[in-house]
Parts: C-alpha cells; sequence; structure tokens
C-alpha cells in the first residue's frame, strides 16, 4: 500500500524557523470515508501566519510539535465517490504540509479551468491576492495621484498591491530588501521608485520621495518601517495594518508609533483581516481576470520543487529571501 508523506514541527522555533525544527516522516495513507475526497497536493503556498500559528497567536489556530504543520493547498482528487469532485478535479483545500490530505466535500473549493497556472489559486487569484485587492481597493479606496507606500512590495501581497494601485493612477513608493527586488518593483510592478531598506535610510528617503506625504500606508511589516511611515504621512492619511513581518520572529513587541503623530496628521487608521472578504472572492476574481488576460497584473513566483524543501523555502520565507509568492510544488 501507498504511504503518506508530512511535515511535522519537531520543535518550536526562537527566532527565524529552520529546517531543523521540522521533520518529514512517512504515515500510512489518509483513508476517505463515505462523502469524503482524497486528494494529492500539487502546490503548498507558504505564507507567514504559519509563524503566528507555530507561536501560538494565530486567529485561525496553533500548531505545536508532533503536528502536520498546516496550509492551504491546490490538489487533485484521487479518490472520491461524490458526482462533484471527481478523479483528476483540482480543488483548493487546507490540506497542509503533506502529500495526500482527506476532506469532506464542503471543505473543498473547485479551482476553474481559467486559473492557469493552478498555482494561481494560491497566489494572485488566490488568499494574497485578494489580501491585496481588499487592502487597497475596498478598504483604502485608492485614488489616482495618490502617494502609496508598500513595504515588502516584490512579496505576494505587495506585489499585487503595487500593481493595482498603479493600475489606478496611484503614485507607488516601494520597499523591498534588495537592489534587484527594486529594480522589480520599478520595471515590472509599476512602481515610481522603490526604497532599499537594507542599504537605505527608509525615512530619509521616504520624506525624499514622498514631499506632500503618504496618502496610504499599506503596512505589511510593522516594526520601524511602521514608525517612519507615519512620520510622514499626509493629513487625512490612511494606514491598512496587514502584517507584521518585522515581528513575527520575535517574541517581544515593537511600542508602535507615537499616537501624538497620528492625532496630529488626522490618521485613518483601519486593521485587515482577509476572513472578512471571503465572501467577496468570486468578485476580487472576476475583476482579476481580464487585468492578467491584459498583462496589467502579473505574478511571480518564489516556487521550491519537492515537499521536502519546504522548511528550507519556510525559512527563506520567514528571513526575507523569497523573491515572489512562495509556493511549494509537491
Ligand atoms: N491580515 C491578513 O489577513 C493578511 C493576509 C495575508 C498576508 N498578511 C500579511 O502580509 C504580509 C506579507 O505576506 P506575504 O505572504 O505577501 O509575504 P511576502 O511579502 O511574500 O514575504 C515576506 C516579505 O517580508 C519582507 N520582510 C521580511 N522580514 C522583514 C523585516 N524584518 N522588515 C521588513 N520586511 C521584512 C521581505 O521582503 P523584503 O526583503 O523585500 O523587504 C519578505 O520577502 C505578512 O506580514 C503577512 O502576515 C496578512
Amino acid at each position: 500500500m501507498q504511504s503518506n508523506r508530512e511535515i511535522v514541527l519537531e520543535s518550536t522555533p526562537q527566532g527565524v524557523p529552520a529546517p531543523g525544527n521540522f521533520t518529514l516522516r512517512t504515515a500510512p495513507m489518509p483513508e476517505p470515508r463515505t462523502g469524503e475526497v482524497l486528494c494529492r497536493t500539487r502546490f503548498l503556498s507558504l505564507d507567514p501566519y504559519m509563524r503566528i500559528q507555530i507561536a501560538g497567536r494565530h486567529l485561525s489556530g496553533t500548531v505545536t510539535p508532533g503536528d502536520v504543520m498546516k496550509g492551504e493547498t491546490v490538489s487533485e482528487v484521487v479518490h472520491s465517490n461524490v458526482a462533484a469532485f471527481s478523479p483528476g478535479r483540482l480543488v483548493r483545500c487546507m490540506g497542509g504540509w503533506q502529500a495526500y490530505s482527506v476532506h469532506r466535500t464542503e471543505d473543498l473549493y473547485g479551482v476553474a479551468d481559467n486559473i492557469d497556472p493552478p498555482s494561481y489559486a494560491l497566489s494572485v487569484l488566490g488568499m494574497t491576492g485578494l489580501t491585496a485587492y481588499a487592502g487597497m481597493i475596498w478598504q483604502a479606496r485608492v485614488r489616482g495621484g495618490e502617494c502609496v507606500v508598500i513595504p515588502a512590495v516584490t512579496g505576494g501581497v505587495g506585489s499585487i498591491a503595487a500593481q493595482l494601485c498603479a493600475a489606478r493612477g496611484a503614485r507607488v513608493i516601494g520597499i523591498a530588501g534588495s537592489g534587484e527586488k527594486c529594480g522589480y518593483a520599478v520595471e515590472s510592478l509599476g512602481a515610481a521608485d522603490c526604497i532599499d531598506r537594507r542599504s537605505e535610510d527608509v525615512e530619509a528617503r521616504l520624506g525624499e520621495l514622498c514631499p506632500e506625504g503618504i496618502d496610504v500606508y499599506f503596512d505589511l511589516v510593522g516594526g520601524p518601517t511602521l514608525d517612519a511611515a507615519c512620520r510622514h504621512l499626509a493629513h487625512y492619511g490612511r494606514v491598512v495594518l496587514c502584517g507584521l513581518m518585522a515581528e513575527y520572529n520575535h517574541t517581544d513587541r515593537s511600542p508602535g508609533p507615537d499616537p501624538g503623530l497620528l492625532i496630529g496628521r488626522r490618521a485613518i487608521v483601519s486593521g485587515l483581516v482577509v476572513y472578512d472578504y471571503e465572501s467577496r472572492r468570486d468578485e476580487f476574481i472576476r475583476k482579476c481576470l481580464p487585468l492578467l488576460a491584459q498583462g496589467k497584473l502579473k505574478q511571480r513566483e518564489d516556487i521550491t520543487v519537492g515537499l521536502e524543501n519546504a522548511p528550507a523555502a519556510f525559512h527563506r520565507l520567514m528571513s526575507g529571501q523569497n523573491f515572489g509568492k512562495a509556493i511549494v510544488r509537491v
């Protein structure tokens, strides 16, 4: 009988998760019961929230040593007696870091044929794309001519946010972790300029590049970058708080920006949780498919091949080495 392969959290990481914090183990093939579907993982999405699950602080649940790592996948149905999910059908599900998984049909979402390549169901037309769309279009309501600052600008969320804002005629200033990433943000994502956070003074550069102030700051990182952006907010500037990349690997939290700054600028600050927009996923896909077809929206995926390499890819993601949406082809 065939067996399953799964990646288990071996030990709780201190700081950036290392490959040694995970183990690849062989397990019996999961067996579907009546009404359940056996799926083979094709693509696994790697996301920063997994680091928060390990730390026991994420609203979707925790992962403790001995548990198989959780994660969203594009999987192929291999065994089913449910007509709607016949073998060969591609589905999106919470397959986890493993080769095979079993699901009830209500937890499976068909991947439409026009989502091509199918990994886009995890990236530009998936959770990270929806986060970008919800943050910039529905929540911040970015308008033409506005100055929008986006850190982690070449990553899964940031790269889509930048292109959506540029397509609306906003002036996008990216922040990224290398000169190569900054070049890509300007040449391929429509950014007017990009600050290299590792070699430049981010706050000073924001002052130079946004002389009239920042109209919208999409906060994907927290920490000193959030503080710097708040110092350069325009009056009535909007801040969408979405992620804390600078803090996930730490146990202590930064105190955050001075509230006096936010009061003085009459700032409008909102938090974003992508789960709140699940009911609008189809609408978001309908809006983005034509942009993809017209080449106005591009997705660079950082693809790692092989389930056994997922821990190393996760290490790269959590240390800022990914270049594009992090995905494992299983
Ligand atoms: N609220 C929600 O519902 C929701 C949903 C999805 C994602 N998110 C959040 O959105 C953010 C981006 O997620 P993603 O999946 O698109 O990841 P990503 O941007 O593809 O990858 C993370 C990037 O963060 C940057 N980074 C890493 N360490 C940093 C540090 N110390 N300071 C500043 N930047 C750092 C790196 O880019 P550079 O090296 O180029 O700076 C890295 O490539 C994460 O914070 C995530 O938790 C939130």
